[in-house]
């Protein structure tokens, strides 16, 4: 008996880290949708922000959208104390943060900050390294619902270990917190983070223009296309609450209108977190419209999970597909040009077909098209698709099984 309770405490033993090992399941069993702060206002940020941004996302239907989270980025810190806890800068946060979570939370939305698994942030505030469940605690007590894990300064360290002791200790916190990953893509996390996190950055940081790099001259930040290629190959990890995250988007922050619907589509073709970067409070109705285009979040938000792939690119226009639920599809087709083109699409002649969801574009019957810009029938595919697309614009169709 004894043998048997000793071998038993053994195993017990043994598999206790695997047991409680575990990120906060189905906080995101379809991408996250929200706000964060650092495109737009960089280090700019304080209580009256956020405040102002959580009303604007209820008073201008981005709340009725879908966008839930209010995420505060980098530089909020003030310094720790004496015992290591972290404070909130007193000045730009005077109410502290939980009086600000409580705030957000009374709008029905939800709250989320930043730290980084390094000694200082990436704009040179206090890192969690060495305080992680503290950290988490104190996030906790805040009432943080959202944690963005940057990757600056962290010499010597591992990724996936790092990554895995905040997530231990969110997870002692008690609290359900929502994990993002920024890590750049530069170890990987697609490959370890599924049970991490609930997505993790593939790329290096968005700039905000449509076809560009940006040398900073040690690291480099990248337009939206160059972000999209950067995507290739990484659709077989992503899945309901582990996503590849494109970065927050630049919608609204000054690319050309036919630009940031395409930025937008793209983000909803790829699955990828919907974060918003622009200001919420002043942003122009052609920008709202984009945010909210209900049929194109629907495509994102889609229950199957499943991201698009690149069905073939002619002539610099591609045509992507992204299979549904329910036996529907999404297509794009991506002008990447800066004059419009000409595009032309055989459904009937055309062999579409997907390996990861085992899925092929046809049916005896068809589909029925609806442009999801336009808003509008779009015909079906009995006739093949003429189209022309204005210069880095796109189309977007939902083929619904007849
Ligand atoms: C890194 C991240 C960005 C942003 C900044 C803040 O560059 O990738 O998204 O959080 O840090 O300093």
């Amino acid at each position: 008996m004894k043998v048997i309770s000793a071998w038993f405490a053994c195993a017990l033993m043994a598999f206790a880290p695997l047991a409680f090992a575990q990120k906060f399941e189905g906080l995101a069993k379809t991408p996250q949708m929200g706000w964060n702060s650092w495109n737009k206002f960089g280090c700019d940020v304080g209580e009256k922000l956020i405040r102002e941004t959580a009303d604007a996302m209820v008073s201008s239907g981005m709340k009725d959208a879908g966008y839930r989270y209010v995420n505060i980025d980098d530089c909020w810190h003030g310094e720790r104390d004496a015992r290591g806890f972290i404070h909130p800068n007193q000045a730009h946060f005077p109410s502290g943060m939980k009086a600000l979570a409580d705030y957000v939370h009374s709008k029905g939305l939800k709250l989320g900050i930043y730290s980084d698994a390094g000694w200082k942030t990436c704009g040179g505030k206090p890192g969690s390294r060495g305080y992680e469940y503290q950290d988490a605690l104190t996030y906790a007590e805040w009432g943080i619902d959202y944690l963005k894990y940057d990757w600056c300064n962290t010499e010597g360290l591992k990724a996936e270990g790092a990554y895995l002791t905040m997530r231990e200790a969110l997870r002692k916190a008690g609290r359900p917190v929502l994990f993002s990953l920024c890590e750049w893509g530069d170890n990987k996390p697609w490959d370890w983070a599924k049970d991490v996190g609930h997505s993790w950055r593939t790329t290096g940081d968005i700039y905000n223009c449509f076809d560009c790099v940006y040398d900073h001259g040690t690291w480099k930040s990248w337009g939206v296309l160059q972000i999209l290629d950067k995507q290739d190959g990484l659709r077989v990890h992503a899945g309901p609450d582990h996503w590849n995250d494109a970065d927050m988007m630049e919608v609204g922050n000054g690319m050309s209108v036919n630009q940031d619907r395409a930025h937008f589509s793209i983000w909803a073709m790829l699955a990828s977190p919907l974060i918003a970067g622009n200001d919420l409070r002043t942003m122009s109705k052609e920008t709202l419209a984009i945010l909210t285009n209900q049929a194109v979040i629907s495509v994102n938000q889609d229950p199957l999970g499943v991201q698009s792939f690149r069905h073939a690119t002619r002539d610099g226009v591609e045509f992507w597909f992204k299979p549904l639920a329910d036996g529907a599809w999404a297509f794009m087709a991506l002008n990447r040009h800066t004059d419009a083109k000409k595009i032309s699409f055989d459904w009937n002649g055309e062999k579409v077909s997907d390996d990861l969801s085992k899925r092929t574009l046809a049916t005896p019957a068809g589909y029925t098209l609806r442009d999801l810009w336009k808003n509008a029938p779009s015909g079906t595919t009995r006739k093949a698709l003429a189209a022309e697309i204005p210069g880095h614009d796109v189309l977007v169709l939902k083929l619904s099984p007849r």
